[in-house]
């Protein structure tokens, strides 16, 4: 059914018989599928997502009639609205051929048709859906503008991206979670862009504010209301207002302050400390942090009620070494970043890129950028050597163990044993092929590396 689907055929819709086989015919070099009826020509809809309809308007049980027409070309362009419809009509039909191409249909062909246009007009509509498919892919792929600093081509991340621009326009509150310096700012600010909220993003990092501050940052103070208090200042809540409100860190967040937090998300009033009076507040709440939030709730640090009102779309982002091919990417973009900041045209050497490569990155993105900066101040020549991003030698110098060559073999075939298996999908003659090895050879391999099959 699946592959049904990807050719995406010609569905043609005709009652008379003798007639459907003759439209058949005379399209005969494109693939079709036929209906007589509104209902089997909804079923074949669902069934192969035709690209182009060619469709009669006069359809049983009442064929004398357009009722039927409309009707079937209304839910077949609420199902599948990229479908290109071409109505065929009688001679004196013209004011409803209008009418359909005014509700979405394609073009409409007057019966009786001459079978080279008719050709002529399927071929367009073919063309245009595959145009139009196409168009949407690459869109697909394409950053939006608001996420327009991020760097990455990784699937997983791009579909992130989808994700934060579907639901900007929503109030969903969205939680980030993601090791440190993986760009959970950098999402949560392109939320707000994309948002088109009127008001700033403000954001509060919950384990860099004491304790004791934390409460009067968030919620703002009345004049007086502890010493020091010189004068009522708003709390990131309320300046917040029409905008979108970042708690980063949320993890780190006292289990009071969790208390009051919750009151306010529930009833989006704050109350200053030292005050009297609730204040109405909107904003659109993203969280974060890098810790486990089920383990914190089940040891009694985080409350559970509060995650599930600040986890109503939860985004979990890679760390940089899951993520396909971003770390030379990204070390390119920032080599042209800070290169031009300098007035300087950098490259990578070899040698950096490959260590780029197989580094780990436990600081993320955040680690990458700061190792180029520092290149592109130390470096003297036009290149970044290994050396100058600090990551010559890092593989040989961990630990001794690394410097055994049996192990450092082993790791290095069961990395590309299991790269292989897994690109060929378990199939082991395939997985041989990619390895250069006989299939015996794979398997003696995968026995003394312990691998099943
Ligand atoms: N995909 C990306 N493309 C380009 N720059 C990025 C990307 N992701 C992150 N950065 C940059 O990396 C740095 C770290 O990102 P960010 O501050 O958003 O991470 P974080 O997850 O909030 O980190 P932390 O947990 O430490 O607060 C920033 O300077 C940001 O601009
Ligand atoms: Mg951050």
């Amino acid at each position: 059914m699946s592959t049904d689907k990807l050719q995406q055929p010609l569905l043609v819709v005709e009652d008379d018989l003798a007639l459907q086989k003759q439209i058949k015919w005379s399209l005969d070099r494109f693939e079709s599928v036929t209906a007589h009826d509104r209902e089997s020509a909804m079923t074949q809809v669902r069934r192969y997502s035709p690209a182009v309809v060619t469709m009669d308007l006069g359809l049983p049980p009442d064929a004398d009639s357009v009722s039927e027409g409309f009707k079937l070309l209304e839910q077949i362009l609420a199902a599948a609205p990229d479908t290109k419809v071409i109505v065929l009509t009688g001679q004196n039909d013209q004011s409803n051929a209008v009418k359909a191409v005014g509700m979405g249909a394609y073009d409409f062909l007057a019966k009786p048709f001459e079978p080279e246009v008719l050709n002529l007009c399927v071929e367009r509509a073919f063309r245009l859906h595959h145009l139009q498919a196409e168009n949407k892919r690459l869109r697909a792929m394409q950053m939006p503008d608001a996420l327009s600093g991020l760097v990455t081509r990784d699937p997983q991340m791009l579909r992130i991206c989808r994700t934060i621009e579907k639901v900007a326009s929503t109030n969903a509150s969205v939680m980030l979670l993601g090791e440190s310096g993986t760009g959970k700012e950098v999402l949560a600010r392109g939320l707000h862009q994309q948002s088109n909220r009127k008001g700033n993003f403000v954001a509060i990092n919950c384990a860099a504010i004491p304790e004791n501050l934390l409460e009067s940052e968030l919620f703002g103070y009345e004049k007086g209301a502890f010493t020091g208090a010189a004068k009522t200042t708003p709390g990131k809540i309320e300046t917040a207002h029409g905008g979108t409100l970042m708690l980063d860190e949320i993890g780190d967040m006292p289990m009071p302050l969790q208390a009051k937090l919750l009151r306010f998300l529930q009833e989006r009033v704050v109350e200053r400390v030292g005050g009297r009076q609730g204040i109405p507040v909107d904003v659109r709440v993203v969280c974060a942090t890098h810790q486990n939030l089920a383990q914190c709730i089940k040891e009694g640090r985080f409350r559970e009620d509060l995650y599930y009102r600040l986890a109503e779309i939860v985004v979990e982002i890679p760390p940089l070494r899951a993520r396909v091919g971003d770390a030379a990417l990204l070390a390119h973009s920032f080599v042209r970043r800070f290169g031009g900041e300098h007035g300087r045209s950098l490259t990578l050497a070899d040698d950096a890129l490959r260590a780029i490569e197989s580094y780990s990155w436990p600081g993320n993105i955040r680690e990458l950028e700061n190792r180029i900066k520092r290149a592109t101040i130390m470096a003297d020549g036009n290149q970044l050597t290994a050396d100058d991003v600090g990551l010559a030698g890092a593989d040989g110098t961990e630990d001794d163990r690394s410097l055994d060559l049996r192990l450092t073999r082993e790791a290095a075939e069961q990395r590309a044993v299991l790269a292989a298996l897994a690109r060929a999908d378990g199939t082991v003659a395939k997985a041989a092929d990619l390895l250069g090895v006989s299939r015996p050879t794979l398997y003696d391999l995968m026995h003394r590396l312990g691998l099943k099959i």
